[in-house]
C-alpha cells in the first residue's frame, strides 16, 4: 500500500493508514503523558510522626471513597509495620516481594524489582504497593546514597494509569516520611484527641520548614484531620473546628487558665497559619472493624456517621484532581 497519495487539488496527502497509525501513536502518548505520576495527579502524603492519630485510617478510607467515585487509586505503603496493607486485607508475612524489594533496587541500583511489579489490586479494587516489616531493614541504607529523600519521587515518576496515588507513612520523621512528603504534592496530617499530638504539631511543622529550606520542596499542608472525635462529625472548617478543639481539650478561653489559654492561642495560630481545612471524624467501631476485614469504611459500612465523614473529605480531595 502507498503510503502517499495526491488528492484531487494536487496536494500531496499521506494515506489513511498513516493517518490512523499517527493518531493512533499521538492518542496513546497523550494517554500515556496524562497518566504519568509527576504531572498533574495529585500524590497525596499522609503524615505525623506520632503513632496511632489515624493516618493509616484516613488514607485507607479516602482511597476507598475515590475508589467509590470510579477513580483509579493506587496506595503505597511505606510504613514497616504494613497497616495500610492488612488494611486492604494483604497478609504482609506471605508477600514474596515488597516495597522493602523496590527501595533496595533503587538503591543498589541494580535492575531488581520495580514498583510496577509488586503492584496489586485488593478485594476493594483499590490497588496496593504493599509493605513488610522488612522494610524496616532498608532504612539504613538510604544514607549510603546522596539522592535518599528523592528515591520514591523517582520510584513513582513513570508509573501510568492512576487518578490518585495515596502514600501511607510511619510514625516517626525518618526517610520514609522524609521521601513520602517530597513525593507528594499534597499533605493531610492526621491528629488524634490527645494534647501530646498537638504539641507534637510545632515539632511538625518545623520538619516541614526544613524539608523546604534543604531540599527546596515546598510541603503543602492543607487538610489536617482530627480523628476519633467524641460525638462530633462532619467537615468543621476553620472557626467550628476550634470550637471542637476547646472542648475537646477541656480549654475554656476567658477562665484565667493563662497555661491553657497560651496552649489554645498557639494552636490556633498555628492551624489558621497551615490547614486550609480541618475536618473531624468521629469515633465508630465500625471503623477498626472494616480494617480487621481488609476494606475501606466505604465499602463494609457506608451509612456509620464516621463513614460519611470519611465521604465528605474525599468530595475535597476530589476537587485535588
Ligand atoms: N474514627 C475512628 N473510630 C474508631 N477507631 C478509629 C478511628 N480512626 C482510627 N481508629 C483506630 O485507631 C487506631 C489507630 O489508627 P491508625 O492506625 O489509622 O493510626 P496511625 O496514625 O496510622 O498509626 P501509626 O502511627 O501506628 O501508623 C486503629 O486501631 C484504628 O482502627
Ligand atoms: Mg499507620
Amino acid at each position: 500500500m502507498n503510503d502517499m497519495f495526491t488528492n484531487k487539488a494536487g496536494d500531496v496527502c499521506i494515506t489513511p493508514r498513516i493517518v490512523v497509525y499517527q493518531t493512533r501513536d499521538i492518542l496513546k502518548w497523550f494517554y500515556m503523558k496524562c497518566c504519568m505520576i509527576g504531572g498533574d495527579i495529585p500524590v497525596i502524603t499522609f503524615a505525623h510522626h506520632k503513632g496511632g492519630t489515624g493516618k493509616t485510617t484516613s488514607c485507607l478510607n479516602i482511597a476507598g471513597y475515590l475508589q467509590k467515585a470510579g477513580k483509579r487509586v493506587l496506595v503505597i505503603d511505606i510504613d514497616p509495620q504494613a497497616n495500610a496493607t492488612s488494611g486492604l486485607g494483604v497478609d504482609p508475612a506471605w508477600l514474596s516481594h515488597s516495597m522493602y524489594d523496590v527501595f533496595m533496587s533503587r538503591i543498589d541500583r541494580s535492575a531488581g524489582v520495580s514498583i510496577r511489579e509488586i503492584i496489586r489490586e485488593t478485594r476493594s479494587g483499590i490497588d496496593l504497593a504493599p509493605s513488610s516489616l522488612d522494610l524496616v531493614g532498608a532504612e539504613p541504607f538510604f544514607y549510603n546514597i546522596p539522592d535518599r529523600s528523592h528515591l520514591l519521587k523517582h520510584l513513582i515518576s513513570n508509573l501510568p494509569g492512576y487518578q490518585f496515588v495515596l502514600i501511607d507513612t510511619p510514625p516517626s520523621m525518618g526517610q520514609f516520611v522524609i521521601n513520602g512528603l517530597v513525593a507528594s504534592d499534597r499533605t493531610v496530617i492526621t491528629f488524634d484527641q490527645g494534647i501530646f499530638a498537638l504539641a507534637g504539631l510545632k515539632t511538625l511543622m518545623a520538619i516541614f520548614d526544613d524539608v523546604r529550606e534543604y531540599l527546596g520542596d515546598t510541603i503543602h499542608a492543607e487538610m489536617a484531620i482530627v480523628t476519633r472525635v467524641g460525638q462530633e462529625g462532619g467537615a468543621v472548617p476553620g472557626g467550628g473546628f476550634l470550637k471542637v478543639l476547646k472542648r475537646i481539650l477541656g480549654i475554656q478561653t476567658g477562665t484565667g487558665d493563662a497555661r491553657a489559654e497560651q496552649i489554645f492561642l498557639e494552636v490556633e495560630e498555628e492551624m489558621k497559619k497551615y490547614f486550609q481545612t480541618v475536618y473531624t471524624v468521629p469515633f465508630n467501631h465500625q471503623i477498626a472493624a472494616a480494617q480487621r476485614r481488609g476494606l475501606p469504611i466505604s465499602h463494609y459500612d457506608p451509612t456509620c456517621d464516621a463513614a460519611l465523614a470519611y465521604e465528605r473529605i474525599t468530595q475535597e480531595v476530589m476537587t485535588w484532581e
